[in-house]
C-alpha cells in the first residue's frame, strides 16, 4: 500500500463511521501565538475542543501537515521526522473511550490487515485525583488485546497536551507495533526507546483545559483526539525497517548516496528530512530569518548544507534533490509542484548566503577546537560560539553538533548571555536612530498585534460590518490578516484603510485593558474571535475611542510610535476570504 492510499482509506473509514472530512491547515498556525508550528492534527481545532460548535458537526477526520522541532536530535534514526503527516479523528463531545478504541482496533485489523498479536497498548496509570484508566484498558481487552500487552504507565508517557502553553489535554492510550527486534532487557516494554516498539497511533481523551495559571479545569464535554503517524504506518505496511525506504523518501536518499563521495546513512536522512520540512515551511510562507519560524527554517537549511559537505555532496546540487522531492510529492501535496519556482529560489538564496561564510567558519571552528584541546578544555567558550554565529552564520545548535563530533560541548549559557547583551546593544542603537522606535522583536510583534486591531476596525469602516476577522498571523516583520469579503478590495479602498490606521497611530491613542465576563464583553460591544477560547473571564482591549476587541494581548500602551502602517498585498485565500499583508515602517 502506498501512502496516498493509506490516507484515502483512513478518511473513508472514518467517514463510514459518521465523520466529516476537513482539510489540512497550514504548518504555521493561524491563530495561536503560543507555538511556532502546527504540531498535531488537533491544533487547528483548539477552539472546538474547548467547546465552540464546529460547523461540520461533532465527528471530524483529516490529515494534517505537522512540524515538530523537539525531536530534531533524533532525526537520522529510523523513525523520527521533522515534518510528518498525522491522520486523525475527533469526537467533539460525542463518542468517548469505548467507541474510539473499538474503531482504532477495527481499522488496524480489518482495513490495514495488521497482525494484532504484534500490537501492545499503554494506558494512563493515574495521578493526583485523575484515576487510573481502567476504562480504556477494559475497552482494549473487549476489542481483543490480551491483558499482558496492556501496560499502565506514568504521566510522562500517557498524558498528552496542551500543544502550546494552554489548552485542551488529557490522558491518552498509545498503540505500539512490535518490530520483532529482540528485547533490549528484561524491562523492555513499549515505553522503551530501543526500537523494538514503534508508536503508531495515539488516542487522547481530552477532558481538561490547562489554564495560564497552570491549573486544570474540567471541560464541559470530553473529547477524543487521535493521531496516527502516516509515514511510520506506511513503512510497517510495506515491510520496511525505516520510513526512509518508503516511496516518500527512497528516490531522494538514493540520489544523495549516488552523488555523495563519502555517504553515511544518518547524514542522508538528516538532509532528506530537513529539506522536506523546509519545503513545507516555505510553501506556507516562511522565509529564512533570525527570528521565530524563519530561524527554524534557517537552522534546518544550514544543517542540510553542513551535512552535505560532511558527506561530500556538492551543496550546489541541492536543486536536484528539490526536483526529486517535487516528483515524489506531486500527487499527495499539489502545493509543492505549484510552488516549485519559489522553493528553488528561497533554498538557493539561503544556500548561497551560507556557503559564502561556511568555509571560513569551518576553519575558525577547527582552529578553536585545536586551541581548546591544547589547553585541555572540552567545552567551547561562549565568545567562540557567538563569533561563529554572528560572523559566520553558524546557528549555535549546529556548532554544538559539530563540537559533539569532536568530542566536545559548547557553553550555551555563556552564548545566550552574549546574545542578549548584543541584542540590547543593537536595540539601544536603533532606538537612538529611530527616536524610540521599536527594534526589539517582541516589541515589534506587540505593535503588529495592535495594528491588527486597527486594521480590523478600519476594514469594517471602509467595507462594512461583514468584514470580520477570519484569521491572523504575526511575526516581527509583518502582519497577515484574513477577513470576510466577497470580492477583491480596490486600490482606493485599501488606501482609505491605510489612511484610517495611520490616523489612529498619529492620534497617539491610549490602549487600555479590562477583564470582564464574556457576557459583559459582548454587552459592551467588543468584537472577538473564538471568544470561548479565553475562558470565563476575558480581556477586552480598547484603543481610544476607535476599537474594542476581546483579545489575549499583548498590546502597546499608546499607538504613537508604532511606525507607519503600509499595506503590501491584498489577495484571495478562499471563497469569500481575503488576505492582507502589511508592515509597520520606521518613520
Ligand atoms: N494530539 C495527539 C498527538 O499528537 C493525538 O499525539
Amino acid at each position: 500500500m502506498k501512502a496516498i492510499e493509506l490516507r484515502r482509506k483512513y478518511i473513508e473509514f472514518f467517514e463510514g463511521h459518521g465523520h466529516k472530512a476537513i482539510p489540512s491547515a497550514p504548518v504555521v498556525p493561524e491563530n495561536d501565538p503560543t507555538v511556532l508550528f502546527t504540531t498535531a492534527g488537533m491544533h487547528p481545532l483548539v477552539p472546538y475542543l474547548l467547546g465552540e460548535p464546529h460547523p461540520q458537526g461533532k465527528r471530524l477526520t483529516d490529515y494534517q501537515k505537522c512540524i515538530r522541532t523537539g525531536d530534531i536530535d533524533s532525526v537520522g534514526d529510523p523513525s523520527h521526522l521533522t515534518f510528518f503527516e498525522m491522520m486523525g479523528n475527533w469526537s467533539l463531545g460525542d463518542y468517548f473511550k469505548n467507541e474510539s478504541i473499538a474503531m482504532s482496533y477495527e481499522f488496524l485489523k480489518d482495513v490495514l490487515g495488521f497482525d494484532m498479536d504484534k500490537i501492545s497498548i499503554t494506558v494512563f496509570e493515574g495521578e493526583d485525583g485523575i484515576p487510573r484508566d481502567e476504562e480504556a484498558a477494559a475497552a482494549w481487552e473487549k476489542a481483543g488485546i490480551p491483558k499482558e500487552r496492556i501496560y499502565y504507565c506514568s504521566r510522562e508517557h500517557n498524558w498528552w497536551g496542551p500543544a502550546g502553553e494552554t489548552g485542551p489535554c488529557g490522558p491518552d492510550t498509545e498503540i505500539f507495533y512490535d518490530t520483532g527486534k529482540p528485547a533490549c532487557s528484561d524491562h523492555c516494554d513499549p515505553t522503551c526507546s530501543c526500537g523494538k516498539y514503534l508508536e503508531i497511533w495515539n488516542n487522547v481523551f481530552m477532558q481538561y483545559n490547562k489554564t495560564k495559571e497552570g491549573t486544570y479545569e474540567l471541560l464541559k464535554a470530553p473529547n477524543v483526539d487521535t493521531g496516527l503517524g502516516l509515514e511510520r504506518v506506511i513503512g510497517l505496511l510495506q515491510g520496511k525497517s525505516n520510513v526512509y525506504e518508503t516511496e516518500l523518501f527512497a528516490d531522494v536518499i538514493a540520489k544523495i548516496e549516488e552523488l555523495a563521495k563519502n555517504p553515511n546513512i544518518s547524514s542522508s536522512r538528516i538532509i532528506a528530512d530537513h529539506l522536506r520540512a523546509s519545503m513545507f515551511m516555505i510553501v506556507d510562507g516562511v522565509r529564512p530569518s533570525n527570528v521565530e519560524q524563519g530561524y527554524v527554517l534557517r537552522r534546518l537549511l544550514r544543517r542540510v548544507i553542513r551535512h552535505m559537505r560532511k558527506v561530500e555532496f556538492d551543496p550546489n546540487n541541492v536543486g536536484l534533490l528539490v526536483d526529486t522531492f517535487v516528483n515524489i510529492m506531486s500527487e499527495m501535496y499539489p502545493e509543492i509542484p505549484a510552488n516549485k519556482a519559489t522553493l528553488v529560489e528561497v533554498i538557493e538564496e539561503e544556500k548561497n548566503k551560507f556557503l559564502k561564510t561556511l568555509e571560513h567558519g569551518e576553519k575558525e571552528f577547527a582552529k578553536n577546537v585545536e586551541k581548546a584541546k591544547v589547553e585541555g578544555k572540552t567545552k567551547l567558550e561562549g565568545p567562540v560560539v557567538f563569533r561563529l554565529y554572528d560572523t559566520f552564520g553558524f546557528p549555535p545548535e549546529m556548532t554544538a553538533e559539530l563540537a559533539e563530533e569532536n568530542g566536545m560541548t559548547i557553553d550555551m549559557e555563556e552564548f545566550e548571555a552574549l546574545f542578549k547583551e548584543h541584542q540590547e546593544k543593537s536595540r539601544a542603537g536603533s532606538e537612538a536612530k529611530f527616536k524610540g522606535g521599536l527594534a526589539d522583536h517582541s516589541e515589534k510583534t506587540t505593535a503588529y498585534h495592535t495594528a491588527t486591531h486597527l486594521l480590523h476596525k478600519a476594514l469594517q469602516i471602509v467595507l462594512g460590518e461583514h468584514a470580520t476577522q477570519k484569521g491572523s498571523n504575526l511575526t516581527a516583520e509583518r502582519l497577515r490578516f484574513d477577513f470576510a469579503n466577497p470580492q477583491k478590495v480596490t486600490k482606493e479602498e485599501l488606501q482609505r484603510v491605510e489612511d484610517i490606521v495611520n490616523e489612529q497611530i498619529k492620534r497617539d491613542l491610549v490602549v487600555t485593558c479590562e477583564e470582564m465576563s464574556l457576557e459583559e464583553a459582548e454587552a459592551s460591544g467588543a468584537t472577538g474571535l473564538f471568544a470561548s477560547k479565553y475562558g470565563d473571564k476575558v480581556k477586552v482591549y480598547t484603543i481610544g475611542d476607535f476599537s474594542k476587541e476581546i483579545c489575549g494581548g499583548p498590546h502597546v500602551e499608546r499607538t504613537g510610535g508604532m511606525g507607519r502602517f503600509k499595506i503590501k498585498k491584498e489577495e484571495g485565500v478562499a471563497a469569500g476570504i481575503r488576505r492582507i499583508k502589511a508592515v509597520l515602517e520606521e518613520e
